[in-house]
């Protein structure tokens, strides 16, 4: 086990993998859900306030009446689709939480919401020419390795209609200013956020070229048995962005500070993209 951890606890190769799941694991998703659902918190989900600022702003740009058919990626519980239902879109939501997506069916047949939800890695979608719009929101486009991101903006581009847009956000270079790498550790002896049960967590933080980021966890639960949960971001600064998007083969390019459309200023944490197909 001690020759296990040594291996782990070295920086690792960039965008090296989970040896578990995050998103869609059993335990870890309930206080994920917990999270999205809670009004206030900004953790998995924006506060409350924010996304219905968020989703009136889209609606402004981008109205339902000519934007009707909409793709939400990485749609957690549904906060946007549901909001963005009742502005009038036609949305087809796709989540790897299978928590997050039988929460959004299960309120969208509460509420007789016609949302298509499906539980789908996005890195699997093949639409061709389908959407006027679709938003990827909270900085998960970052998340990606370099060929996830290039792999993914071009199944974007292919599943929008000419004129298509897409709205997302990243994290800027203020997000992380100041914040060095760093190694420190807890022990549980109760259920929490990483485990139902007593546990060690050995947290690292890691910088890497490029403006790349790693957050890594790593559990070791009452037996002995060890799983490395690793989360990756990659920041931006305006050109960056740019460069990355005009790669894709998108051209007109609108950015601001975040998704409620607030003006571009450098001293953002994070910048909103909207391009078109
Ligand atoms: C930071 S949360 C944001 C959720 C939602 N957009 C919001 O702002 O409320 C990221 C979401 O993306 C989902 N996700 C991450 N990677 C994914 C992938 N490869 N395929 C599908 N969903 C993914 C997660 O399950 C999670 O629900």
């Amino acid at each position: 086990m001690l020759k296990e951890l040594f291996k782990y606890l070295k920086k690792p190769a960039i965008y090296a993998q989970s040896t578990s799941e995050f998103w869609d694991d059993e335990h870890i998703s309930k206080g994920m859900l917990e999270a999205h659902l809670h009004p206030n918190w900004e953790a998995a989900s924006r506060c409350h306030d924010f996304i219905d600022e968020s989703v009136a702003w889209i609606a402004k740009i981008t109205p339902s009446e000519t934007n009707k058919h909409l793709l939400d990626l990485g749609c957690g519980p549904g906060l946007y689709a549901e909001r963005l239902y009742k502005r009038g879109y036609q949305i087809t939501g796709i989540d790897f939480s299978k928590r997050s997506i039988e929460y959004a069916k299960g309120k969208a047949n509460e509420r007789n919401y016609d949302i298509n939800y499906i539980y789908k890695n996005y890195l699997e979608i093949n639409y061709k020419n389908e959407f006027e719009l679709v938003v990827m929101i909270y900085c998960d486009y970052g998340a990606l390795s370099d060929n996830n991101r290039e792999a993914l903006l071009k199944k974007i581009y292919d599943s929008l209609k000419p004129g298509g847009k897409f709205i997302f956000d990243v994290f800027s270079l203020k997000e992380f200013e100041g914040k060095n790498e760093n190694n420190t550790w807890y022990m549980s002896e109760e259920s929490c956020f990483w485990k139902p049960e007593k546990h060690i967590c050995l947290e690292s933080h890691f910088i890497y070229e490029g403006d790349v980021r790693l957050n890594q966890h790593i559990i070791i639960d009452k037996d002995g048995k060890i799983e490395i949960i690793r989360n990756w971001f990659k920041s931006y600064t305006k050109n960056t962005i740019i460069t990355e998007v005009k790669r894709a083969g998108f051209n007109k390019i609108e950015v601001y500070s975040d998704v409620t459309g607030k003006p571009y200023t450098e001293e953002s944490k994070t910048i909103c993209i909207v391009v078109e197909k």
